[in-house]
């Protein structure tokens, strides 16, 4: 089958041409090459080519020009992969924008050569089909960022730009929209090599948020029984991920505002200075600026913070990215749970388009797991997410936001915003059954800030 499609191969290394023509040929792909733009112009005319792997760097005429020429001449722009040098996400990033399919960063092993382009090939031989089929290769999967839309492509292109900067980062959005992975993003495009340091500041202690961060010495405190080295050490010159930033308790606010303005600290118990030499990356889901309003939060620690924001949107909102997240996250449930899961029915993506979605991609996540766990054969159908239908989470969440029918506020008494949001959190639990999960994404919070909240409001079971 293979030799019916043919590639064209544009890069002006010779070697690499030389040596990818051999691969995909005995691979049984036809196999045209071209050293410049110029010259792949010509070859697109010639020999119309089913897929074209286009190095961006080239003299003459670069990828990116030829892309252009390309989207200028033909109505349909082939299948096009570019191939990047380490770094270079920014021209990979505007090919995408310009319509290609993919891109790989050199240099590029023979292997996922292959793999890359026989799924691109197939996802034009599947795109009229019903079902949409899973790669089933043995390539190892990979735990990256997917999503081709304009708000996702405009995330790229703020992570490209803190290239040769340390400037500080909110990252910003509702819970399970992949914050996290943006932070992680961010690590590996600017300081791969360095350490990758993260706290949940919901999730320890106040009391021990300080030496966490700034670390203490010996006996600086009931309990330090040594030594203990802070994150913000430890991190080098890495990333720091400050997540759930909003729980940080005032009083460390104000530190850490410090070490954020002068680059310096000091380790509790400790007279000696240690240097800051990291970028943070704040993480939050709740809205900073109310949290301000009400002084839960510092408003110059908050500008400090908010050098460059990155907002991730809500699945809903990129929802172009559907299709592309299912056929991801299936992998990762076959990776990960060892299903076996080969393709999803048209059937079943529409409805999951309908859906809306308000644990956003974490929900998408857990929804595809579920139903690849419990799949009696290899198809995803309609059928399969059964427990998504009304009644599932995007319906409670919307009747809990409707907010007099779990308290009718017309007759009853005035509540402070502390005695209300104890009862909001007890009435989602209660109608989701105490699920943590679920009550955590409908009320759009981390599980650990759920089970603060519980504590701190001394929630239970039978109450
Ligand atoms: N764009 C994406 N592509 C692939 N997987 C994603 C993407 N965004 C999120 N995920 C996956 O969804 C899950 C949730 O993502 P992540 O933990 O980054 O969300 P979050 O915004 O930090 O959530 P929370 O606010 O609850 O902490 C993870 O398993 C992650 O791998
Ligand atoms: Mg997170």
């Amino acid at each position: 089958m293979n030799n019916e499609r043919k590639i064209l191969i544009v890069d002006d290394d010779t070697s690499i041409l030389r040596s990818y023509q051999k691969f995909l040929e005995s691979e049984g792909y036809r196999v045209f090459v071209a050293r410049d733009g110029r010259e792949g112009f010509i070859a697109v005319e010639h020999e119309h080519p089913d897929l074209i792997l286009l190095d961006i760097n080239m003299p003459v005429k670069t990828g990116l020009e030829l892309l252009e020429d390309l989207k200028r001449t033909f109505d349909k722009l082939p299948l096009t992969i570019m191939m990047t040098a380490y770094g270079d996400l920014d021209a990979a990033v505007r090919a995408m924008n310009l319509g290609a399919y993919d891109f790989l960063t050199k240099p590029v092993g023979l292997e996922k050569l292959c793999f890359t382009v026989r799924r691109a090939l197939e996802t034009i031989s599947l795109a009229e089909k019903a079902a949409y089929f899973i790669d089933q290769d043995e390539t190892p999967y990979r735990d990256t960022i997917v999503g081709r839309d304009a708000l996702m492509v405009d995330i790229y292109k703020t992570i490209s730009s803190l290239n040769g900067n340390r400037a500080t980062v909110l990252v910003y959005g509702e819970s399970g929209t992949g914050k996290e992975m943006v932070a992680r993003a961010i690590h590996e495009n600017t300081s791969p090599k360095e350490p990758f340091v993260a706290i949940n500041c919901a999730a320890v202690p106040s009391n021990l948020i300080e030496s966490e961060l700034m670390g203490h010495v010996k006996g600086a405190f009931t309990g330090a029984v040594a030594s203990q080295t802070g994150k913000l050490e430890a991190v080098r010159g890495g990333t720091l991920v400050l997540d759930e930033i909003s729980e940080m308790p005032l009083e460390m606010q104000t530190k850490l505002l410090r070490v954020i303005q002068e680059k310096k600290f000091y380790p509790v118990g400790s007279t000696e200075q240690k240097q800051f030499n990291g970028r943070i990356v704040a993480i939050t889901n709740k809205n900073l600026t109310e949290l301000i309003e009400t002084g839960r939060f510092r408003q110059d620690l908050f500008y400090r913070l908010n050098v460059i924001s990155i907002k991730v949107p809500p699945l809903r909102d990129h929802l172009s990215d559907l299709k592309m997240l299912v056929v991801h996250l299936i992998k990762k449930a076959n990776f990960v749970e060892k299903t076996s899961i080969e393709s999803i029915t048209q059937e079943a993506l529409d409805f999951l388009g309908s859906y809306s979605w308000p644990g956003n991609i974490r929900e998408l996540e857990n929804a595809i797991l579920n139903a690849s766990v419990n799949a009696k054969d290899k198809v995803l159908t309609r059928d399969s997410f059964a427990f998504l239908v009304p009644g599932g989470v995007a319906n409670t969440a919307q009747t809990c936001t409707e907010a007099p029918k779990f308290e009718d506020f017309s007759h009853g008494e005035l509540l402070t915003l502390h005695e209300f949001e104890k009862r909001y959190i007890e009435h989602v639990l209660k109608k989701l059954n105490w699920h943590k999960g679920r009550t955590a994404e409908v009320l759009g919070i981390t599980r650990p800030t759920l089970d603060k909240r519980i504590e701190e409001y001394g929630l239970t079971k039978n109450d």
